[in-house]
């Protein structure tokens, strides 16, 4: 038994206030660890805003998702113990006196196979909404689970130290739910001058998002189309038009969807425009809001003729 060979258990888990801790799973699983720490699950209760939207954790009942004792339980429960790590290892994997994950894997510690862990159900206690958004999305969309997009695939040590040495590299889902990447190619944008109406039309539709865009509510991120309309003529002032995606409103793009932000232009002289438009990302920190992510941006010429006098 491989057992026997490399795998005795030296780590006993155990669940609760002087259980296992989250740095102890650092000790064996270094490159998870450090994509966690970059995670926004890392930060989901010390996060800044959750602070102030909590009135200082006086809302008890913003806990249980934010600093849960374990998602593998329903009703979640809030964690109160190493508090400052929000959403961790401990409370993603470990449930009474074992490791819960995807694969049948010879561990240093007693593990449990759990096919949740390879399909929504291992973010539904605490993404609902998502989910829900998801599986009222249309196909591809419906089919696919949140892990393909948000964790994808690396092949890798899954422990580091000795174990590198005696175990084989596995297929590994990353854990730091980078979103950059996943912004770019979330919408297109496509721009369009209709001369009859006299309408500039700038479309953005959500193609890389298997729910709406954006899908998070609590912190209200919003998704910004932004359009600059220029005058080839030098020295006039740039026209500028908004429209703000969110799911705080109603207005996120289900996926495959789409929304048309229409610049009617009426102007007595002809002009050639040149139309720069921009799709930002404003994620959920109000302070940083300035930082924003650009997702997709397009350019576009037309020329603008009035209207034939009347008689
Ligand atoms: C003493 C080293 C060590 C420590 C500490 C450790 N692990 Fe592991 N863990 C391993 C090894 C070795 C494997 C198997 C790796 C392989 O097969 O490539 C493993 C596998 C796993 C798996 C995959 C199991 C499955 O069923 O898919 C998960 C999940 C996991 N560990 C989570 C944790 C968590 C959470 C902690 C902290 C509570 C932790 N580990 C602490 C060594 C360790
Ligand atoms: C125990 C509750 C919990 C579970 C389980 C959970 N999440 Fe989260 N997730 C959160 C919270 C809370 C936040 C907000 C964190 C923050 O930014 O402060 C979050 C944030 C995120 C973000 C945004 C990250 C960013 O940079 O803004 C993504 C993406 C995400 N989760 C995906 C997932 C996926 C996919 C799963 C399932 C594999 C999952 N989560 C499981 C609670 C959870
Ligand atoms: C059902 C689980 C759940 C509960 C309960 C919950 N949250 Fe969240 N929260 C999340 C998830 C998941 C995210 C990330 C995605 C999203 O916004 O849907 C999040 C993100 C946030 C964010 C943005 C990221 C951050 O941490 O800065 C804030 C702020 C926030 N929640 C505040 C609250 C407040 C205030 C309450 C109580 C009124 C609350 N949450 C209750 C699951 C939950
Ligand atoms: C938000 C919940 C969540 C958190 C937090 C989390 N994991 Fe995971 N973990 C998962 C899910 C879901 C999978 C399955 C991903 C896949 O392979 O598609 C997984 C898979 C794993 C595996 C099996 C190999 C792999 O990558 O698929 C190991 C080992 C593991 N996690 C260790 C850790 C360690 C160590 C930490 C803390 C640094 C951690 N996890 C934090 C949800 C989580
Ligand atoms: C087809 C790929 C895909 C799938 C499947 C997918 N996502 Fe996303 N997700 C994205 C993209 C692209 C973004 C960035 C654009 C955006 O914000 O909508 C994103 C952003 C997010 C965000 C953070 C920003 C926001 O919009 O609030 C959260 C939280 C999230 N996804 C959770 C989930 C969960 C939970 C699931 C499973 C139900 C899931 N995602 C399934 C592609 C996907």
């Amino acid at each position: 038994m491989a057992t026997f060979l490399v795998g005795f258990r030296i780590l006993e888990v155990e669940s609760g206030p002087k259980g296992t801790s989250n740095e102890t799973c650092a000790d064996c699983h270094r490159s998870l660890y450090r994509e966690w720490q970059a995670s926004g699950h890392a930060g989901s209760y010390t996060s800044p805003l959750f602070q102030k939207r909590t009135n200082g954790y006086a809302r008890k009942d913003c806990l249980p998702c934010h600093v849960p004792v374990t998602s593998q339980q329903t009703p979640l429960t809030t964690r109160t113990w190493s508090m400052d790590t929000g959403v961790d290892c401990v409370s993603c994997h470990v449930l009474r006196d074992a490791v819960r994950g995807p694969y049948d894997v010879d561990s240093a510690h007693r593990a449990i196979q759990d096919p949740r862990f390879l399909d929504n159900r291992a973010c539904q206690q605490c993404h609902g909404n998502t989910v829900l958004e998801a599986r009222e999305a249309i196909s591809p969309f419906n089919t696919k689970t949140c892990q393909s997009c948000h964790m994808p695939i690396v092949k890798r040590h899954l422990a580091s130290g000795l174990y590198q040495l005696l175990r084989k590299k596995k297929k590994s889902g990353r854990h730091d739910f980078n979103l950059t990447q996943l912004l770019r190619g979330a919408a297109k944008l496509s721009l369009g001058y209709d001369s009859v109406s006299r309408t500039l039309a700038v479309t953005v539709e959500n193609v890389g998002a298997g729910h709406k865009m954006p899908t998070g509510s609590h912190g209200a991120p919003t998704v910004k189309l932004v359009v600059f309309l220029e005058e080839s003529e030098p020295g006039r002032p740039v026209i500028t038009r908004e429209m703000a995606f969110s799911n705080r409103d109603g207005t996120a793009i289900s996926p495959k969807g789409a929304g048309t932000l229409e610049i009617p232009i009426r102007r007595a002289v002809p002009v050639s425009y040149t139309a720069h438009a921009r799709l930002l990302f404003f994620g959920n920190d109000e302070v940083t809001r300035t930082a924003a992510e650009v997702m997709a941006q397009q350019d576009y010429h037309f020329e603008y003729y009035p209207p034939p006098p009347e008689y």
